[in-house]
């Protein structure tokens, strides 16, 4: 069994990008500057966006937070992120989700500067990533494609199995993983909430992508030998010997499922690192375009 090492390569993908960052500061080029915009006080989401700003710094980017109340109204947010569009310091923003339930996220994913969406959420960005157009792509699927490829693992004719049909990852990386491009080729299923007999799918895949966040969910008398686990579950299971009286885990339960696979990321320290790091790369790829 190889542990496919998102947080190394993470690091070396940020590292990339810190060394594109000195290279434009020699050749007076603009400081790439990311934004995040954050409504309410959703606890993960604010981790999330504290990472996401930390590896702003590690890298030399600039970033700013917008930070809203949960009452905010959806069209004060609409004017908000409009003043964020024509804000020529910003190069890449996104909106962390998810939204209250008072606003509506379609609505609000629409007004993003689709020049300026570094999470690949907005239709334009959105269709161009389903036509295979360069494009942003979200920074989950991306990141996916980028532990793939650095690690050698082709898909081409294997049997990959997506479970869950978000938008921000099992839509997206399904319809990657089937395109004709260097990293797909698979023979993708997508399975969902209304699927029936998930094991049998899965027993029959050599690839599965998980992105359900049922904690340890796909066991290990669930897969086949020699197969390979992208987990990107991140759920918090109690677990009184830790300090915190918590543990992350993910879809998977690493425990039986690594006596069989031949690959796997574990949880923490697998996908989680690599959206981050994604989401940077997609920032300097917006600021170069206006060079
Ligand atoms: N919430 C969970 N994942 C994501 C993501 O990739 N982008 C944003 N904006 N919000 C998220």
């Amino acid at each position: 069994m190889k542990i496919i090492d998102g947080k190394k390569i993470s690091i070396e993908v940020l590292d990339e990008i810190k060394a594109s960052v000195s290279h434009r500061v020699e050749n007076n080029l603009k400081i790439p500057h990311l934004a995040a915009v954050l409504v309410g006080d959703d606890g993960p989401s604010q981790t999330y966006v504290n990472s996401k700003i930390k590896a702003c710094n590690r890298v030399g980017f600039q970033s700013s937070l917008f930070k809203f109340d949960k009452s905010i109204l959806e069209n004060e947010l609409i004017n908000e992120i409009q003043k964020i569009n024509i804000n020529n310091n910003i190069d890449g923003f996104i909106v962390q989700l998810p939204l209250p339930n008072e606003i509506n996220q379609e609505n609000i994913l629409n007004e993003v500067s689709p020049y300026k969406d570094v999470d690949g959420f907005h239709p334009i960005n959105y269709g161009k990533m389903a036509l295979g157009i360069d494009t942003f792509l979200p920074a989950t699927p991306a990141g996916i494609i980028e532990l793939i490829q650095r690690c050698n693992i082709d898909l081409k004719s294997k049997k990959c199995l997506v479970i869950g049909r978000s938008q921000i990852v099992g839509r997206p990386i399904s319809i990657l993983l089937s395109q004709n491009k260097i990293f797909g080729n698979a023979t993708v299923t997508v399975a969902h909430s209304k699927s029936d007999n998930l094991k049998q799918l899965c027993l029959e895949s050599d690839v599965i992508i998980s992105a359900i966040g049922i904690p340890e969910f796909i066991k290990g008398d669930m897969i086949k030998l020699g197969s390979t686990i992208i987990d990107v579950g991140i759920s918090r299971v109690d677990d009184n010997s830790s300090e915190k009286g918590y543990k992350i885990v993910g879809d998977a339960d690493f425990k039986s499922v690594s006596e069989k696979v031949d690959y796997i990321t574990p949880v923490p320290g697998g996908v989680g690192p690599m959206t981050i790091a994604m989401l940077l790369k997609n920032t300097l790829k917006a600021c170069s375009l206006n060079d």
